[in-house]
Order: C-alpha cells, then sequence, then structure tokens
C-alpha cells in the first residue's frame, strides 16, 4: 500500500506536508522527551521524500556547540560549533539557512562529499530558546525551497513549542 505522507509524481517520491504534519501530531501526541521527538521526526521526514539523503537533528548541549542527535543517513559530524557550517549559522543566527549550493557557501563543513544542497531550521522550545537545528541535505543541487522551510518550520514548531 502506497505511503499515505508521501505522494508518487514522476516516480518519485515526494512529501505531503499536510500528511505528514498530521502524523507527526499523531505519532508525538503526549511525548515531551526531546529525543523521542526528534528521533520521531527524523524518521517520518527523511523516507517522506527522495531529496532527502540526510535527516537529523543537531543539538545544542552546551553554550555555542552542537552536539548529533538521532538522525536518518549516513554517519554525521559529531560536533559542530555555532561559528562553523550550516548547522552552526542556523543556530547562531536563529536564522533558516536555505543552501541551494553547498560548494558556495563558506564554512560547509561535508560530512558526506555526495551532499549538493542543505536546508537547516532552528529548532525552538515553548520559551523560544533554541534548542537544536533540524538539518536536512540533498545530494541533488538546489533541492529545496521556501515552501520546504516554512512547512517544516510549522511542524517543528507544532512539536517542539509544547517543551
Ligand atoms: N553540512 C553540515 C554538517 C552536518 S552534516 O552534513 C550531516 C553543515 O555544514 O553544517
Amino acid at each position: 500500500m502506497e505511503n499515505p505522507r508521501t505522494r508518487r509524481i514522476h516516480g518519485r517520491t515526494m512529501i505531503s506536508y499536510d500528511s505528514l504534519s498530521k502524523t507527526a501530531a499523531a505519532l508525538t501526541e503526549g511525548e515531551t522527551d526531546p529525543v523521542a521527538l526528534m528521533a520521531t521526526l527524523a524518521c517520518e521526514i527523511h523516507h517522506a521524500d527522495d531529496r532527502f539523503d540526510w535527516t537529523g537533528f543537531y543539538r545544542v548541549t552546551e553554550p555555542g556547540l552542537l552536539r548529533i542527535g538521532p538522525y536518518q543517513g549516513g554517519h554525521g559530524c559529531l560536533v559542530i560549533p555555532f561559528d562553523r557550517g550550516v548547522c552552526g549559522a542556523a543556530a547562531r543566527t536563529g536564522e533558516t539557512q536555505l543552501v541551494p549550493d553547498v560548494d558556495a557557501f563558506p564554512g560547509h563543513i561535508a560530512c558526506a562529499s555526495s551532499t549538493r544542497s542543505e536546508l537547516v531550521i532552528p529548532v525552538r522550545n515553548a520559551g523560544g530558546e533554541i534548542i537544536a537545528v533540524l538539518d536536512i541535505d540533498s545530494d541533488q543541487p538546489d533541492a529545496f525551497d521556501e515552501n520546504d522551510a516554512r512547512e517544516l518550520a510549522a511542524i517543528l514548531a507544532a512539536t517542539f513549542g509544547r517543551i
């Protein structure tokens, strides 16, 4: 049976944000443990779209430092300081980073040489504090758009805005 969280278009799996947000809400209802929430979202998001080759969270574990959290895909760097990489930029500025070409991003950290584009979104708790970033990497250039950024940010806000 077809996965209801995805659509097949021209033989490719494309995310349905409407379905994903409903599934994420149903799966995580009542859960407040951040790692349980991250693990569930990483899994659901990663398998929803062929563009997503690495999907996961880096957590703020001490001031100015990100540590790897739940993810799907090949192994990622364990530690990223706020002053490094796309993830560091998102955590430092509090702004979503939509990077169509990682080679053109100063300080990009190449955990996988196949990565061509990235989307990194800050994750905030109910107090508005940045507790993590969601990092999605694609082996395709220019894989992400503003709609992906907006829809995923809404899912993150709904999920982590309760903790
Ligand atoms: N490319 C990221 C590092 C994380 S991994 O690719 C999984 C960055 O520059 O922040």
